[in-house]
């Protein structure tokens, strides 16, 4: 199997194994394993637990498909089921799955006996770009996701992109907004082979696909070890999700896939650059829009209301945006790219902006 390998600079480093067939080399990896055991879905059990399990018969567990598996009591169960396979300090947890199992996993994994080794096999294009990456884990609680969890970096990571081709087409466009916005951050090069591939990626092309998880990857792997604990340079990955975290809020969640709003997010935001007088190039908002269309994502509030069949109102919006002030100063601080590759980390316009940007839109 030939593949693309990306070091992580954390501490610890780590490496990300990326291309058709990692899966196996998983496999090779879990079988030298003292002692391990394995987290998935059931939908992923079905379909790949028997390749990574291909050499050793190690102990499974299967929790159902979907968000609702980011619980403290699913963790409670990953716990219990850790202790029954007898695992101890020196043990692994793999992962195979989407961000959801990845999550879950890496914070059982960061908890259990304070804290043993966890391999991630990634099989959704969102979770190979993004999730399991950068060693944040977390379960949901009752008023909100993703707020309990914990920074706990991976031993490796196994990216299989032969994987995605069973993926749902909701997930794997889903996925593909997450891409353009990391092609975004980078900058020009990486941007430019995302228009080239577009075609290639559409179809699923393993090759492709592996060449754009790896910038992607390698996007994330350097503003990750520059800022762990995402208390500046982080921010940048925030690209278009003020904006798509408001769509999502404001359509219901789980109503429009996570990455078609970030999708809609950054076409957003690159208006909003331009009309703040932040570009350098003025084409650059119409450029980036032409990618996400090609790639079958919308990039304008209306079209997501014909697939959301919801008004998306201007106030909602606004709401949730205020809402969700990661930045936590009191105003929304939006993440604006001036150029591919450059972006302004913390704007916040006149609240009279927004409120007449999403009027006219
Ligand atoms: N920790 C992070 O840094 C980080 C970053 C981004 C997102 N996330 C989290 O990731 C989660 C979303 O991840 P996701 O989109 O991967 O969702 P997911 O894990 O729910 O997977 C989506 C669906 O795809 C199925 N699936 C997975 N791989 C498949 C394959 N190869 N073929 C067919 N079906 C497959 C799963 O069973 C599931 O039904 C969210 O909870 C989000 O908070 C975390």
């Amino acid at each position: 199997v030939s593949l693309r390998t990306v070091e992580v600079e954390t501490a610890p480093r780590y490496r990300v194994h990326i291309g058709p067939g990692a899966l196996e080399l998983a496999g090779e990896s879990l079988a030298r394993e003292r002692r391990a055991a394995v987290l998935t879905d059931k939908r992923v059990a079905a379909l790949y637990a028997a390749s990574l399990r291909a050499h050793a018969q190690v102990p499974l567990l299967a929790v159902e498909p979907g968000e609702g598996a980011k619980s403290l009591a699913r963790a409670e169960e990953v716990l219990e089921f850790l202790a029954g396979a007898g695992l101890d300090r020196k043990s692994t947890l793999y992962t195979l799955g989407g961000g959801v199992v990845s999550d879950l996993g890496g914070f059982a994994a960061s908890i259990y006996m304070r804290g043993i080794q966890v391999v991630h096999c990634p099989t959704t294009l969102l979770a190979q770009a993004d999730a399991a990456i950068g060693g944040k884990t977390a379960v949901n609680l009752r008023l909100g996701k993703n707020l309990a969890g914990s920074f706990h970096q991976p031993r490796a990571v196994f990216t299989d992109t032969a994987a995605l081709a069973t993926l749902d087409e909701s997930d794997y466009r889903s996925g593909l907004g997450e891409i353009v916005k990391c092609g975004v951050i980078a900058g020009e090069a990486e941007f430019a082979t995302l228009e080239l591939q577009a075609d290639e990626l559409n179809a699923r092309d393993p090759a492709a696909l592996a060449i754009a998880i790896e910038t992607c990857v390698r996007t994330k792997a350097r503003i990750v070890s520059e800022d762990p604990r995402e208390q500046g340079r982080r921010r940048a990955l925030n690209l278009g999700h003020t904006f798509g975290h408001a769509i999502e809020h404001a359509a219901g969640y789980g109503v429009v896939p996570h990455g078609v709003a970030v999708a809609v997010g950054i076409a957003l935001a690159m208006e909003c650059s331009g009309e703040l007088g932040l570009l350098r190039d003025p084409e650059l908002p119409s450029r980036i829009a032409r990618l996400l269309q090609h790639l079958g994502l919308p990039v304008t509030l209306p079209a997501l209301r014909d697939r959301a069949r919801r008004d998306l109102k201007a106030a909602d919006l606004l709401s949730a945006m205020a809402l969700d002030k990661k930045g936590g100063r009191g105003a929304v601080q939006l993440v604006l790219p001036c150029a591919l590759g450059q972006l302004e980390l913390g704007v916040s316009p006149p609240e009279t902006f927004l409120a007449d940007f999403f009027a006219r839109r």
